[in-house]
């Protein structure tokens, strides 16, 4: 019989799966100015695989400015993002770091998803074809296997009917759940969602939210501006409040949202509350 090995708590440290360990996301001291105003100071923030962050806080907090900067619409100042691994937007040269050519940034863009408050689905398009557009041009997939995903994420958005029809058909609801299809057509690392119902009408914000429900349950990684704060205390695992350019307040969002520390953070649940109502 072989002697059973034991496993000090640093092997295990060396052979477990690396992705338990290091964070989808790292956010490392991101500064941002916009024109003469400082946006984002020193922001940093983990997101782990799997996990939904919520991003809550006041008008003009840098909520929008971050998650462009996750996604290498712009790039920070000051700082460093990585996503699994990689630094977005920049490789490192000695205690610096250089601007990657736009080809290497587009790459990296094409793995995370982003949904914008107005959807921003191509107008001229139809349903199918802006969801399989960039699958091909941008991952070289065929047209067939493209339109075959296509039609599995139409399902999953309860839109299968709806392939050939274009975008001015459609309510907001479903333009938005479009949105978030063609996104996932991109199997990404990582979603955004910037304000993803602020757009809709009350009554069609439920149907956009119950889908990315059904993607965190799925182990999709999420990072979403919201002010739907009872969506926010059902799905985020975590709650981060941003004011002036700042994080002023991070942690499980059942405490975050339930029992804040900061007064701002109070004041400003108090407001999106009331506003809910
Ligand atoms: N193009 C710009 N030039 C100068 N300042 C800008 C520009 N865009 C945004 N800002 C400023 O940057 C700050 C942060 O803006 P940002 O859009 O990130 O805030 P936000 O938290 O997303 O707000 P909201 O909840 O209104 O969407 C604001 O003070 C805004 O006025
Ligand atoms: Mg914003």
């Amino acid at each position: 019989m072989t002697k059973p090995v034991s496993i000090t708590p640093d092997i295990a440290a060396i052979i477990a799966p690396r992705v338990e360990s290091t964070p989808l996301v790292q956010i490392s001291n991101v500064w941002k100015k916009r024109g003469n105003n400082v946006v984002l100071k020193g922001v940093d923030m983990d997101v782990h695989h799997g996990k939904v962050v919520c991003l809550l806080g006041p008008s003009g907090a840098g909520k929008s400015t971050l998650l462009r900067c996750i996604n290498a619409i712009e790039l920070p100042d000051r700082g460093i993002i990585y996503i699994d691994g990689e630094a977005i937007g920049a490789r490192r040269e000695g205690a610096r770091f250089i601007r990657l050519p736009e080809r290497e940034i587009s790459r990296q863009r094409a793995d995370i998803g982003m949904v914008f408050q107005n959807f921003n689905l191509f107008p001229h398009l139809s349903v199918l074809e802006n969801i399989i557009d960039a699958p091909i041009r941008v991952r070289g997939e065929s047209k067939a296997t493209a339109t075959e995903r296509a039609y599995e994420l139409l399902e999953r958005v309860g839109l299968a009917n709806k392939a050939k029809s274009y975008p001015r058909h459609l309510s907001g609801g479903q333009q938005q759940r479009i949105a978030i299809a063609r996104a996932l057509a991109m199997r990404p690392k990582l979603m955004l969602f910037d304000e993803p119902t602020s757009a809709l009408d009350p009554h069609l914000t439920d149907e956009v939210l119950d889908v990315m429900k059904g993607l965190a349950a799925a182990g999709m990684t999420m990072i979403v501006v919201t002010h739907e704060i009872h969506f926010a205390r059902q799905v985020a695992d975590i709650a981060a409040v941003m004011a002036d350019g700042v994080i002023i307040e991070m942690g499980p969002s059942k405490d975050v949202l339930t029992r804040p520390s900061d007064p701002r953070t109070r004041k400003f649940l108090a407001r999106s509350l009331q506003e809910d109502h």
